[in-house]
């Protein structure tokens, strides 16, 4: 019989887990090791009787060097891949250790209660309205999905229909329109929801990669009947937030349900000094966003919100017999989220707040935006660099030698290098270095080391 407390076991997790961490800031950024060497390392026929848990442990740790990508570390800029605070990190172990399925209240009413005490800090944060529902999620794809899942409830409802008994066959037609510069989870989550991805109608976006509120307005004006008009609060590309103030005036006047889709960019609703770029969120309906994004809590972690909640709750709850479920004030996380037994991912949302408190969110998020301007304002000082995009968020586009070849070549090299790792994008039909500056760790030294690495690359 194994023993139920494994300390040896647990220090040598513990042991790996710090060696990591402590070497992660001055590694190379990117993965080194290739499929081959890392399949020589992990490949084994499965044994009948098993191994000793500190040697799989040991194993375990001895490709991480070169078979992870420092994505937590502070000059890692590709994608859009926030770190870990660590208060969150620590608040993830002991997530492991209660191993709490966090579905029902039942089942764990301290999860229940850390969830819901997180959500109110939340609406707070972002100052939307205080009765909306919120459901913590796998990420900004589920949280868009789940979002827009209450949006089709609503909208059907309105028209007399009620999916989640009848199903989309013979129900009536919803129009889905899009900003053209929408995100693929929109599009994956409108496909899972039954919606064609061929079907919706797209809104030109300006240069900046925002909708463009007269063309939304046209579109509504040639639609009728239950209508879902998706925004977004920051561009993966270029960080750009929609008209969002005129474009839920519009939906309003429409009647039709409005989804923000704002993974990174609704968390600038903690910054005084960025609120008014997102003036007007407040308007929508749904909402999507990520805590392992700008927040820096370990993956996975996403955060749906929805004004109305009884379309939220229709949309995703069940019941069956042997279910423990509240009729009380208490909260079953399965009403909110597409998952049934969940882990219990709200508890590291709430420690960061938590050690945080709203100044530390607000400083978190100016001091990233003001990390992406330093960036940008050290690498435009090369002559031959161009920045596409005016930087309002934490995001950078940079083009070398106004050529696609040379930025390419200059984003191969400097991942090869190491120093950091950005990866690339094709904005207006141009390639594109696209710098994402997400991690509370990224300092000065950092952005100002990782430019020069990139004009190294640029002027080889
Ligand atoms: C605007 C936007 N929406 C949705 C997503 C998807 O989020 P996730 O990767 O957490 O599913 C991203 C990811 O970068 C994003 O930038």
């Amino acid at each position: 019989m194994p023993q139920f407390v494994d300390e040896k076991l647990l220090q040598c997790a513990h042991d790996h887990a710090l060696e990591f961490l402590r070497t992660l800031p001055n590694r190379h950024v990117g993965a080194r090791a290739t499929r081959d060497e890392l399949l020589k390392i992990y490949r084994t026929p499965l044994s009948d009787s098993g191994e000793d848990g500190k040697r799989v442990l040991d194993l375990l740790a001895s490709g991480a060097e070169r078979g992870t990508v420092a994505t937590a570390g502070p000059r890692f800029f590709g994608f859009v891949i926030g770190g870990s605070l660590p208060v969150a990190v620590a608040a993830d172990w002991i997530t492991s250790a209660w191993d709490q399925n966090a579905g029902l209240f039942a089942a764990s009413p301290i999860m229940s209660v850390l969830e819901e005490v997180a959500s109110e800090w939340l609406l707070d944060l972002f100052d939307l309205p205080r009765t909306s529902s919120v459901g913590f999620v796998t990420g900004g794809q589920m949280a868009n999905f789940t979002g827009l899942a209450a949006g089709r409830d609503a909208v059907l409802r309105r028209a007399g229909y009620n999916v989640e008994e009848q199903g989309l066959i013979g129900a009536p037609q919803v129009n889905i329109v899009l900003s053209a510069e929408a995100h693929i989870t929109i599009y994956s989550s409108l496909r899972l929801l039954g919606f064609g991805s061929k079907k919706v109608r797209l809104v030109e976006a300006d240069e900046q990669g925002r909708m463009r509120a007269d063309a939304l307005r046209k579109v509504l004006a040639e639609t009728q009947g239950p209508t879902i008009v998706c925004a977004q609060a920051g561009n993966v590309n270029t960080g750009s937030i929609d008209p969002l103030r005129e474009i839920a005036t519009i939906t309003r006047d429409r009647g039709a349900w409005l989804h923000v889709d704002g993974a990174f960019g609704l968390w600038g609703r903690a910054s005084r000094d960025r609120r008014t770029l997102l003036d007007g969120v407040e308007l929508a309906d749904s909402w999507a966003t990520d805590a392992h994004k700008w927040l820096n809590v370990p993956y996975d972690n996403g955060i749906v919100i929805v004004r109305d909640s009884a379309a939220h709750r229709a949309s995703m709850t069940v019941s069956a017999e042997y279910l423990e479920q509240t009729a009380g004030a208490e909260r079953d996380e399965l009403d909110w989220v597409p998952e049934f037994s969940r882990r219990g991912r709200g508890i590291t949302v709430y420690a960061a707040l938590r050690a945080l408190g709203k100044k530390g969110v607000e400083s978190l998020v100016d001091d990233l935006c003001a990390r992406a301007r330093q960036m940008a304002d050290l690498l435009r000082k090369d002559k031959g660099v161009r920045i596409l995009n005016d930087v309002v968020l934490n995001q950078v586009l940079v083009r070398f030698g106004d050529d696609d070849d040379k930025t390419r070549r200059v984003i191969a090299d400097a991942q090869k290098e190491g120093t950091c790792w950005m990866a690339g994008t094709t904005w207006h039909r141009m390639a594109a270095m696209r710098i994402s500056v997400s991690n509370w760790a990224t300092s000065e030294d950092d952005i100002a080391r990782s430019a020069e690495a990139i004009l190294r690359a640029a002027r080889k």
